[in-house]
């Protein structure tokens, strides 16, 4: 068995579909249920008795830790966090508990764990902690991309709290002998992705009619990673990764906010066309920027393609397709999740 932290959010939901899709391997899966966390998503798993879902927290040692002594997980991968940037301004301290706080009491109960296992467990059990590109801070237009040895420049309480747990992370490697794998991924996209983030805020906002918010010009740049894509990256560095690495994964998809928009527009056009025959980029509005906006990430995904033969199956255009498709497939869900704490939140970020 593997145990999943924030296995009912974006990425984690999608790879727990993933995981059981192609094997038998059962899936323990412990998540809060923020906001962000939604068992919806799992919805088609149904009483599947390969997943064994726990609603609770990772900063909650005593639970994680019966938690490990009851079913006995061969790997911990933690997707657990607070991930939108833009929550992290309007409130860091959430950040700082899950993230910093949230991980070091996971560390700790699974190390505990780990000590206890027999040698041969002992040397096969392993701890993959998901982060990502922003830890590395923002590129200058000509700089080449972030690889793993590029230094740590958070700029975000987000991005300095990711920082800080991928530093314990680390550590816990280098002074515990804990078998760590750390990945640090661009933007996901893809199905059961919260309308929040840019691509499924502006697909719901195209749809309804309203305004699809640029920050600034619109022209900071960021690589764009399909979620399928990622959930295979993961499982190959779970795998074969070498213990106590860093592997970077990106999607070679590198745009401008602007590009991602207008081709978002351009794909409804075509499957969901207007009733009035104009363009959804007529809805496309500058707004405020974002506090301290990085404008630049780029990743190089060299070493996981070397060391692991791992390369991003999506092109942008594929991947934003199949994206848009779900979300016109799916709009109870989206209906859902854009309840009364999303409006909230909308009217908080956008005000009118
Ligand atoms: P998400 O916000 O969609 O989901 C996070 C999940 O974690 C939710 O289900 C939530 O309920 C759960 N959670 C939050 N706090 C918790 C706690 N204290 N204990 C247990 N569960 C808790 O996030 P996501 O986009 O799926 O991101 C997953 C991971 O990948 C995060 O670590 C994030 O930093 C990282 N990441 C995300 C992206 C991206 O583009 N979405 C890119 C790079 C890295
Ligand atoms: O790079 C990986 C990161 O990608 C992850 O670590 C984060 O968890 C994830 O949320 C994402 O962070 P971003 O801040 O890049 O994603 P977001 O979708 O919020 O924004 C993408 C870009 O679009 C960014 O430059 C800000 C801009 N943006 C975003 C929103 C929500 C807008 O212009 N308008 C918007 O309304």
């Amino acid at each position: 068995m593997i145990l999943t932290t924030g296995g009912a959010g974006f990425i984690g939901s999608n790879f727990v579909l993933d995981w059981l899709a192609g094997c038998d391997e059962p899936v323990l899966n412990l998540d809060k249920l923020s906001y962000a966390g939604n068992l919806h998503n799992l919805a088609s798993l149904g009483g599947d008795p390969r997943h064994v879902f726990v609603q609770g927290d990772i900063g909650d040692a005593a639970l994680v830790r019966r938690l490990l002594d009851a079913h006995r997980p061969r790997a911990v991968l933690n997707f657990a966090a607070e991930s939108h940037v833009d929550r992290s301004i309007h409130g860091p301290q959430d950040f700082i508990q899950t993230n910093i706080v949230g991980t070091f009491h996971l560390l700790e109960a699974v190390r505990a764990y780990w000590s206890g296992l027999a040698p041969a467990e002992k040397a096969a059990f392993r701890f993959l902690h998901v982060s990502t590109d922003e830890v590395y801070g923002s590129l200058g237009l000509d700089e080449p991309a972030f690889s793993e040895t590029s230094r740590y420049e958070p700029n975000s309480p987000y991005s300095a709290s990711k920082a800080a747990s991928d530093h314990l992370v680390r550590a816990w490697h280098h002074t515990y002998g804990l078998p760590v794998l750390t990945t640090n991924c661009s933007n996901n996209y893809g199905p059961w992705h919260f309308p929040e983030k840019l691509i499924p805020l502006c697909i719901h906002n195209a749809l309804a009619g309203k305004p699809l918010p640029l920050y600034g010009d619109g022209r900071q740049r960021r690589d764009w990673l399909y979620v399928g894509d990622h959930c295979a990256a993961i499982r190959r560095v779970l795998e074969a990764g070498r213990l106590g690495e860093v592997y970077n994964v990106g999607g070679c998809n590198e745009k401008t906010n602007l590009e991602v928009v207008t081709t978002l527009c351009d794909i409804l056009d075509a499957l969901r066309p207007r009733p009035d025959g104009r363009s959804y980029r007529t809805q496309i509005a500058f707004v405020a920027d974002r506090p301290g906006h990085d404008r630049r990430y780029a990743v190089d995904a060299g070493k996981i393609g070397r060391e692991l033969g791992w390369r991003p199956a999506e092109t942008f255009e594929s991947g934003l397709r199949k994206t848009v498709r779900w979300y016109l497939d799916h709009p109870d869900w989206v209906e859902n999740v854009t309840s009364g704490a999303y409006r909230e939140w909308v009217g908080k970020q956008y005000g009118a």
